[in-house]
This record gives structure tokens, sequence and C-alpha cells, in this order.
């Protein structure tokens, strides 16, 4: 798979990292000394980008006109109708997450059945407590309040910021006389660029549009 890679910062640098045990992959790589332009993403079987929103956004006309597929893991800017017409026009699938992690994924589907727990107990409560290093600015972090919406059910929500910690969620759920305990810890930021590269693997299997990285990963869990 010849994958153009769009940024090679702390996450980019993961997928170079990733790659290069993997024979079947190639990689082209872009950043400010190496621009991507139509021509230059042409022949490539994907698109990857781990630019920050902003650049992405200033590429985002020249990465459609490629016409390759993408997946992006940008953040920090809303799919706008000027934004979903240029991923209409390029005729190509183009996957997004805000969170590559596949292991989140699985999650999703556990914490759906802990939503259910009202229908056996009559008293049922729900902490979220997550953890992360201490350069992160913004708390409760966007994956405890993604875990909150998925849960669907009111929760007591805290969060402790120390050291270097890539980032751990948990969810407990507590009743009268029993406790369940569901913890997700990021050992690595190495679990974003694997989920990218496994977003890369199914990109060209989807028809033209935006796709969201949860579904794709859905599909694949309901399939096992
Ligand atoms: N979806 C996910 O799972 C996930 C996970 C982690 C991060 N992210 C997101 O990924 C994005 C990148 O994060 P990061 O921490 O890896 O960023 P970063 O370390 O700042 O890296 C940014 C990269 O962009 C390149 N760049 C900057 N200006 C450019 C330009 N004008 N033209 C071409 N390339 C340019 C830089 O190239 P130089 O090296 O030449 O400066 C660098 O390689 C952010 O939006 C972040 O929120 C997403």
């Amino acid at each position: 798979m010849k994958i153009a890679l769009l940024g090679k910062g702390k996450t980019g640098s993961k997928v170079i990292e990733l790659a290069a045990s993997n024979p079947d992959i190639s990689l082209t790589i872009f950043d400010s000394n190496n621009r991507p332009t139509r021509e230059k993403l042409q022949g490539h079987d994907v698109a990857l980008s781990f630019l920050t929103g902003d650049i992405f956004l200033e590429y985002i006309e020249e990465i459609s006109a490629s016409g390759i597929s993408v997946v992006s893991g940008s953040t920090g800017f809303d799919w706008t109708p000027e934004r979903l017409e240029l991923v209409s026009k390029s005729n190509s699938p183009w996957i997004h997450s805000n969170n590559f992690s596949l292991g989140m994924n699985i999650v999703k589907e556990m914490i759906s059945i802990l939503s259910k727990a009202n229908a056996l107990f009559q008293n049922s409560e729900f902490k979220i407590h997550e953890i992360h290093h201490t350069k992160k600015v913004d708390a409760p972090s966007g994956t405890a309040k993604a875990w909150k919406n998925w849960l669907g059910h009111e929760a007591e929500m805290t969060y402790e910021r120390t050291g270097d910690v890539v980032g751990t969620h948990e969810l407990t759920l507590k009743t009268n006389n029993e406790e369940i305990f569901l913890r997700h810890e990021a050992l690595d930021r190495k679990i974003f660029a694997e989920g990218a590269l496994w977003a890369c693997s199914q990109v060209n299997n989807l028809r033209p549009g935006l796709h969201d990285f949860s579904d794709v990963a859905k599909e694949a869990l309901a399939k096992a």
C-alpha cells in the first residue's frame, strides 16, 4: 500500500515507526519542506493526514483534486457543507476520526451494554474518571465526554493531571451490592498510528464520501 503521509510530527512519526516494520507499506512523507500538491499525491493509494487542522484545511482543495482516498486524524475544525462538497468532488472515500484508538471502539460497545444496567438494577450510579499528562489543557477530556455521551446517563465526572500519562479513562457502575469497573489505558501514542493504518487498509473498500472511523470499526466488529 502506497501511503502519502501528511505530517511527521508527534503522531505522524509514530506512523513512520510502525510502517518501518511492515514491508507492505511504502510511505512518501510530506511536511513543511515537501508540501503536498495534487500531482505529488496522485499515484498513492491513500493520503493519511496528521497535519494540524488549520494546515490540513490549507491543503484540502489540493487533496480533493488529487482524487485519492483520504484518512484524516487532523482535528479542530468542523465538516462544513463547503468542505463536504470537496470530499464529494474528489469522488473517493474519506475516513475521519478525532481518536483513532482501535480499542476505544470495543469500549464503546461495552459501554452500550453497561448503559442498560437500569433494566436490572433499581439503584445504579455511574462514575467516569480520566487521567492525562500535565500539559493537557482541556478537562474533562473530549474522550471522557464521549464516554458520557455513549452512556446516555448522568455520571459523576472527575479528572487527574499527572506526569506524562498518554490517557487513561475509567467507568465505574456501582449498584447496591456490586461494582463493575471498565478501564482503557493508552500505553503509547502509537495507538493512534495503529488505528489510522488500519483505516488506510479499509478505506478503499468503502463507497465515495466521508465516513466516521467508529462506523467503519463498528461494521468490522459486527462481521466478526
Ligand atoms: N485522530 C487521532 O487519533 C489523533 C491523535 C493524535 C493527534 N491528532 C491530531 O493530529 C494533528 C497533528 O498532531 P501532532 O501532535 O502530530 O502535530 P505536530 O507534532 O505539530 O506535527 C505537525 C506536522 O505538520 C507539519 N506541517 C506544519 N506546517 C506545515 C505546512 N505548512 N505544510 C506541510 N506540513 C506542515 C509539520 O512539519 P515540519 O515537521 O516540517 O514542521 C509536522 O510534521 C493534530 O490536529 C492533533 O490533534 C489526532
